[in-house]
C-alpha cells in the first residue's frame, strides 16, 4: 500500500515536470521560429523545428492528462472531479492550483488551435498570443504548488525553462523594436 502511495506520488509530479519541460521547450521553438533566429540557412530546418514544437505540445498535453489523472487516485488529497477541473475549488494550494488548472485549459486551447491553424486564420495568431501567458502561469504553478518547489533540482530545472523564454523574448521585442525604427527613419 505504501508503494503504491509513493509510486502515485511520485508519478504526478515527475508528469507535471515533464509538462513544464515540454511546454517550455515548445514555447522556446515557437519563439525562435517567430523571431526568425537562425532563419535563411535551411527552409527543411524551419518545417522541421514547427514540427517539433507541435509535436512538444502533444507531449505536454499527454504529460497533463498523466499529472491531472494520478491526482485523482491520490489517496492523501483524494480530489474530486470538481476540484481537478475548476479553479479555487480544491483545499490545496487553491491559488497555485487554480492557476496550474487555467494553465491547463489553456495549453489545451493552445495545441489544438495549432491543428486548425489553416482554417482558423488570423484568429489562430490572435489565441496563440496568450501563449507566453499561459506558460507563466504553469511556472508560477509549480513554484506555488510543488512540493518539491523548495528543493535545488526543481529550481535549476525551472531556472533552465525560463532562462532561454526571457533571452529569446528579449530578442523579439528587440527586434520589433529595431524594425519599427527602420519603418520610422
Ligand atoms: C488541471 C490542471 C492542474 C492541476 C489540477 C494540477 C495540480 C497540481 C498539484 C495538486 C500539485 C502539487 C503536487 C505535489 O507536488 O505534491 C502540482 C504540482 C506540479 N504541477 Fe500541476 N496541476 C495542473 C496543471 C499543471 C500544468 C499545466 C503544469 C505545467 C505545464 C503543471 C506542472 C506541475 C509541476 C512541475 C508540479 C511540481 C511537482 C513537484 O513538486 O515535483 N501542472 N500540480
Amino acid at each position: 500500500m505504501l508503494a503504491d502511495l509513493s509510486l502515485i506520488w511520485i508519478t504526478t509530479r515527475a508528469a507535471g515536470v515533464v509538462a513544464l519541460v515540454a511546454s517550455s521547450a515548445s514555447v522556446i521553438l515557437g519563439l525562435a521560429l517567430a523571431s526568425r533566429v537562425g532563419a535563411g540557412r535551411r527552409r527543411g530546418v524551419l518545417g522541421d523545428v514547427r514540427v517539433l514544437h507541435q509535436t512538444l505540445g502533444i507531449a505536454t498535453i499527454v504529460a497533463l492528462a498523466v499529472h491531472v489523472g494520478t491526482l485523482l487516485l491520490d489517496p492523501w488529497l483524494q480530489p474530486s472531479i470538481i476540484d481537478l477541473a475548476v479553479p479555487l475549488s480544491m483545499d490545496y494550494r487553491p491559488v497555485w492550483t487554480g492557476l496550474g488548472i487555467v494553465a491547463g485549459y489553456g495549453l489545451l486551447v493552445l495545441t489544438l488551435s495549432g491543428f486548425l491553424r489553416g482554417r482558423a486564420g488570423t484568429r489562430w495568431k490572435a489565441i496563440h498570443r496568450f501563449a507566453g501567458l499561459t506558460w507563466a502561469m504553469s511556472v508560477a504553478h509549480t513554484l506555488g504548488a510543488g512540493t518539491d518547489a523548495g528543493t535545488t533540482w526543481l529550481q535549476a530545472v525551472t531556472g533552465a525553462c525560463v532562462v532561454p523564454v526571457v533571452v529569446l523574448l528579449a530578442v523579439r521585442l528587440v527586434r520589433s523594436y529595431g524594425i519599427q525604427i527602420h519603418h520610422t527613419t
